[in-house]
């Protein structure tokens, strides 16, 4: 990305870019994937629902991955019948079931109460599934984990294999990882899952991996490619993915302006006109973002700090070669997943617009005003 061309053809402030070569290329790298495994892939819209990147996606990968009637709705219409539609969520209403079963091809049931209570309800075509819980944590923080203790994320792989649940559905879902950089969790995983279940999963159609793979990031795809070889060749099942952060996550960029700048305690405080309004996971999983601006070596050291109330409303501390000032423009870089899609307006401050970068250029593609803000408070 050329962060130049960023900041000098950009005059609007906040701004969400999107390079659609690096989404393109991703996607190429997904697709290379396919055609060497002959796996499925389906974009999580989850990471990012923007259309633009929908619309790119499409004709790359095998449907879309869901996770509630809204994304199962904007997919339809993305799709248009050409491609899946997966759904797996702990959050299925009773009264959205109807058309749920309507727009999706293929569903896994978080648990077995909410398979008994939908999966007879409703004439469906949809492929029936189970998300199952293969108790196999690799992630040190909870908060991430799927396999924490007292999970409310798949069917226990302990209770699936006591019960006669597996002759009812014709899948099997598993996502038990966060932006994983290597294979040895998921070879870990599926061979937890075929000691239980052996030649039993021969009798399944499909084996969904889930999300949580950075194959962008992973130089070398050989133990995944193997390993989807093997449970085709083994058990004659189909095997999707469903990555999110691998599509869009560095594609995204946050550029922002320094409003203001002051001494406090002793180190400088830049004020920039997002915050974390716009980026929610660095409060969340106080996670720092990085910078295209910080210089290691840099002499300079300041606190880049959200303009919103909350005092922990901060990026973090970076280095700079020169000290930010105001009218100073920097950008965040990686910050294509879950960044805006959890995006707010706590205290009144607009979204980012967003911009697509393309061919050497820069398109706005979307912007907010005061009448989204207004829709969104003024009761009916
Ligand atoms: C069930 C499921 N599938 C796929 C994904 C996408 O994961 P990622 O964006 O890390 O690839 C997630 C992310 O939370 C998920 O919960």
């Amino acid at each position: 990305m050329d962060f130049q061309l960023i900041k000098n053809s950009i005059s609007t402030s906040p701004a969400f870019v999107l390079d659609a070569e690096e989404i393109i290329n991703n996607l190429e790298i997904l697709n290379a994937l396919r055609q060497q495994c002959g796996c499925k892939v389906l974009y999580s819209i989850k990471s990012l629902p923007f259309s633009p990147v929908l619309e790119t996606a499409k004709p790359l990968v095998d449907g879309f991955s869901v996770s509630s009637l809204f994304e199962a709705r904007l997919a339809d219409e993305i799709l248009a019948g050409q491609g899946g539609i997966h759904l797996t969520t702990p959050g299925i209403r009773p009264d959205e079931w109807d058309e749920l079963a309507h727009l999706l091809t293929h569903i896994s049931f978080n648990s077995i109460t909410q398979h008994q209570r939908f999966a007879f309800a409703t004439q469906t075509k949809t492929s029936i599934g189970l998300r199952v819980n293969p108790k196999l944590s690799f992630l040190k923080d909870d908060r991430f984990d799927p396999c924490r203790p007292n999970s409310k994320l798949g069917v226990d792989i302990d209770d699936l294999w006591q019960s006669s649940c597996l002759d009812q559905v014709k899948g099997l879902h598993i996502h038990n990882i966060f932006s994983a950089t290597g294979f040895t969790p998921l070879i870990r995983t599926i061979e937890k899952l075929r000691g239980y279940f052996g030649k039993n999963l021969a009798c399944l159609d499909w084996l969904n991996l889930g999300g949580g793979y950075l194959f962008n990031q992973i130089k070398d795809h050989s133990p995944f490619t193997g390993l989807v070889k093997k449970l085709k060749d083994n058990y004659k099942l189909e095997v999707y993915i469903e990555p999110g952060n691998a599509v869009v996550g560095r594609a995204g960029f946050l550029m922002s302006t320094v409003i203001d700048s002051f001494v406090s305690d002793g180190k400088t405080v830049a004020i920039l006109d997002t915050s974390i309004n716009h980026n929610p996971e660095v409060f969340e999983y106080q996670r720092q973002p990085e910078l295209h601006e910080h210089d290691p070596k840099g002499r300079y050291p300041a606190i880049l700090a959200g303009c919103t109330c909350l005092a922990g409303d901060v990026f973090g501390e970076y280095l700079f070669s020169k000290l930010p000032e105001i009218g100073d423009k920097v950008v965040f870089k990686n910050v294509g997943a879950y960044s805006l899609i959890k995006a707010n307006r706590f205290n009144g401050y607009n979204l980012p617009d967003i911009y697509w970068h393309q061919d050497q250029r820069m398109k706005k593609l979307k912007q907010f005003t005061y009448q989204d803000y207004r829709r969104q408070w003024l009761a009916d």
